[in-house]
């Protein structure tokens, strides 16, 4: 019995993907880039460092500009780094011209000047990944070698129909293994390679795919269940973090307490309502606690009542705060403290409180808000 393993290809080889993406780069696919019809491994290699975060059009004057600068990678490496982050200024992630410039150095240190051909070499040297050690291997001396860059993740997503975020190890584990059984076997890894990248960049695009025109289109999952909008599946958004407060509504003869609060932080500047000091546990039901608001109370005064009010959700840039509410009622007020005021409730509209503070105190009274 045949033993499944990691590296197992079975049942995703299919030799008419490579044929189909072959034939549609050869009548179809972009031919004339600066950095095409060459098997200079100096000019390839600068083209896929520059268009790693990048599009084409960006790029052209750039590459041109660099290569006249520093034309071959000893010229490159002889180069001082200030020269060379002056040619990639305004190309954008400058971390790229600084392993541009360590790259060229170990070529010539290591290899004599001359590109290595095997893509884990290429991988070993800063600034390569291995789909950029793939492409340049494969379009500078035909290895057979698979890419996976952004745009690749984004057709295999839609034409296999993969419904799980691209950017987790175990599906980006897997679409290499896809990647690596859809090479041709025989001939074209240049056009295949270049015809993947045509493909995601000019017809199987992040917002509108032209699927009429899409030699893949008979075969792909997205087209064919209309998801094309859904796949590839976005980076799931963190949960935000919740949090829970206790407040105290505590209110004396048509007057509340209110604190100012702290200048920085969240609400800062601003009054509000006293909190009751202490954790309060994330589940909703043992976040009940009239015994701690009333004891928190009682640095006011002499509490008469507590009762609980419906708690409120107030959703913060960074997390979503629960506040629970309750009401005291004074029998005698304490002395003053610092910090602290009492505020005419007819006057609550005058208040620097914010917004669902603002919006609570403005309803009390109704009944309903009794929980
Ligand atoms: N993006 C990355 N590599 C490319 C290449 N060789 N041609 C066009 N776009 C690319
Ligand atoms: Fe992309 Fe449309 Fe082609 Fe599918 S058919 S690979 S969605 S362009």
């Amino acid at each position: 019995m045949k033993r499944l393993t990691e590296f197992d290809l079975s049942g995703l080889e299919d030799p008419s993907f490579s044929r189909a993406v072959i034939d549609w780069q050869r009548r179809h696919g972009r031919h004339a880039l600066p950095w095409q019809n060459t098997r200079d491994a100096y000019r390839i290699w600068l083209s896929e460092i520059m268009l790693q975060q990048t599009q084409v059009a960006a790029v052209l004057g750039y590459y041109a500009r660099f290569l006249e600068r520093f034309p071959t990678v000893q010229a490159l490496a002889e180069a001082p780094i200030e020269d060379v982050m002056a040619h990639w200024s305004g190309l954008g992630y400058y971390t790229r011209a600084r392993n541009l410039h360590a790259c060229a150095r170990r070529v010539v240190a290591e290899y004599g000047g001359v590109f290595p051909s095997d893509p884990a070499l290429l991988a070993d040297l800063p600034g390569i990944g291995r789909s950029t050690a793939a492409a340049i291997s494969a379009f500078s001396s035909g290895t057979r070698a698979a890419i996976l860059d952004g745009n690749v993740k984004r057709v295999f997503a839609r034409v296999f129909g993969i419904g799980e975020y691209p950017g987790i190890k175990p599906v980006e584990d897997a679409l290499w293994r896809r990647a690596d059984a859809l090479l041709p076997r025989e001939e074209g890894i240049e056009s295949y390679t270049q015809g993947l990248m045509d493909l995601g960049a000019t017809l199987c695009t992040r917002s509108k795919p032209d699927c009429g025109r899409c030699p893949l289109q008979d075969r792909c999952v997205a087209h064919a269940t209309g998801r094309t909008a859904e796949l590839p599946v976005r980076k799931p958004k963190k949960a935000t973090p919740e949090k829970r407060a206790r407040m105290l509504v505590v209110i004396d003869r048509g007057q509340v307490l209110l604190e100012q609060r702290p200048a920085t932080g969240i609400w800062g500047g601003l009054l509000s309502l006293p909190e009751v000091d202490g954790h309060v546990p994330l589940d909703e039901a043992e976040a009940l606690d009239i015994d701690a608001a009333a004891e928190a109370a009682g640095r006011f005064g002499e509490v008469e009542e507590t009762g609980s009010l419906l708690p409120l959700q107030h959703v913060f840039t960074h997390y979503k705060l629960h506040i629970h509410p309750y009401r005291v009622a004074l029998t005698s007020r304490g002395e003053s403290l610092d910090g602290y005021v009492w505020w005419d409730l007819a006057r609550i509209e005058e208040a620097a409180l914010p917004a669902p503070i603002k919006k609570l105190l403005g309803q009390l009274g109704q009944p309903s808000l009794f929980g």
